[in-house]
């Protein structure tokens, strides 16, 4: 009797079969941005689409919110005012966007029942997810939230639109990007191919397709420069404007929210940023090789602050202002959060040295302090009287 064969074992670095056969059906090469896509958000192998990826300090990477309350206490304020200014008895809708872990959502509805419970019967939470597989933990962690909670797609908003804030928190930076690399002359497309030991290469392909060229010349850099060195790369975000299109299809009236790493754009295309923003994360791990083990890596590019704004003006968004993480949040009064813990009981030592370390992480200049908030209000939104919160300065101590 033959033994069975053994099932075929990948050799180290190849491609997962499920990436060889659709390189193999799309000829062997994909745009980045395809493979990013795929890595991301395929239903069933990509990090998010599977539900794979936990965001969090035990998970494969810490957010914000994922740190402790304090950061949706703090942003609590801010969407009340933005609130505030919609006509009174207008139903209301707070719409997050890329939940995650639904950590952030559930923070900020306990925060509107505790403080605004005259919210209640006009408010509602929506929360936009493309990925089932984090959905269903959202729909976990949300099962007692003090609102009520509805996920629609964009598309299904767009029938039905709200008003209100909507938020994007960590979320635009996993839009799939295109990456360009330059070889001293020209740019090439860069993209991802497959090579005959059947493992993954970045592989720049010619002539650049027009949107691409289009972009390059909105960011005046076509002509790349003499101190730009051959086999530098680098993204350029094409995804922005058709989120931004269907998010102001779903939302009306009110304000956007994005809250992301983000560069001008004479920092970001900077000749010496030569290999751009792109990173990979895993298990708090951080890799610059977006190829590794695909599907199991967070993927995620800052942004361009001028890309994004341009994206927005041409999407029905008029800016309203933006700042760095650190700054917006002491004008939110994080300095006396800060403060007010030296008068919380000492029997509780030990979770106030962990808020004081998550409130101190969340101004870090060099971490999550160096984030930029950045708002937007739907066109056609009564402007309000007063600049929002974030934008003004800190309350005096
Ligand atoms: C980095 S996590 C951020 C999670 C959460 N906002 C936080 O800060 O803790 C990115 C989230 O955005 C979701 N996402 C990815 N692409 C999206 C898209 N096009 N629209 C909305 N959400 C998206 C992911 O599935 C995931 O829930």
């Amino acid at each position: 009797m033959s033994s069975p064969p053994l099932p075929s074992q990948p050799s180290p670095g190849a491609a997962p079969a499920w990436l060889v056969e659709r390189l193999q059906q799309a000829g062997g090469w994909v745009p980045f941005r395809t493979y990013m896509d795929w890595a991301l958000h395929d239903p069933q192998h990509g990090a998010y689409g599977s539900g794979r990826l936990q965001v969090g300090p035990r998970g494969d990477f810490a957010t914000s919110p994922s740190l402790s309350s304090d950061f949706a206490d703090l942003l609590l304020p801010q969407l009340l005012q933005w609130f505030d200014q919609q006509p009174q008895h207008q139903p209301l809708a707070l719409v997050e966007t890329g939940p995650g872990e639904g950590s952030l959502a559930l923070q900020l509805s306990s925060g509107i029942a505790q403080s605004r419970p005259d919210l209640l019967e006009r408010l509602e939470l929506v929360l936009v997810e493309p990925n089932a597989g984090m959905a269903q933990r959202q729909q976990a962690r949300l099962a007692e939230a003090p609102l009520p909670c509805r996920w629609l797609s964009f598309e299904q908003l767009a029938a039905q639109p709200v008003c209100g804030v909507m938020l994007a928190h960590e979320v635009l930076d996993a839009l799939p990007v295109e990456r360009i690399s330059w070889d001293g002359t020209r740019w090439s497309q860069q993209g991802v191919a497959l090579t005959s030991q059947g493992t993954l290469q970045l592989e720049g392909r010619q002539p650049l397709p027009g949107e691409l060229l289009e972009s390059l010349q909105q960011l005046g850099l076509e002509r790349a420069g003499s101190q730009r060195r051959p086999g530098s790369s680098t993204e350029l975000h094409l995804a922005l404007a058709p989120w931004l299109q269907q998010a102001a299809a779903a939302l009306r009236c009110g304000q956007l929210l994005v809250v992301d790493y983000a560069h001008e754009a004479w920092r970001y295309y900077a000749p010496a940023r030569d290999q751009g923003t792109l990173m990979a994360y895993r298990q708090q791990q951080a890799s610059g090789d977006p190829l590794q083990d695909p599907g199991h890596w967070d993927l995620t590019a800052h942004l361009c602050l001028e890309s994004l704004e341009r994206a927005a003006a041409a999407t029905g968004w008029q800016g309203l202002g933006q700042r760095r993480q650190g700054e917006a949040l002491l004008a939110l009064g994080l300095a006396q959060r800060l403060h007010g813990l030296q008068s919380e009981p000492a029997s509780a030592l030990a979770e106030l040295l962990t808020r004081r370390e998550a409130l101190l992480r969340l101004v870090d200049p060099h971490t999550l302090g160096d984030f930029r908030w950045i708002a937007f209000s739907r066109v056609g939104t009564p402007p309000g009287t007063e600049e929002p919160l974030f934008l003004q300065d800190p309350p005096l101590a």
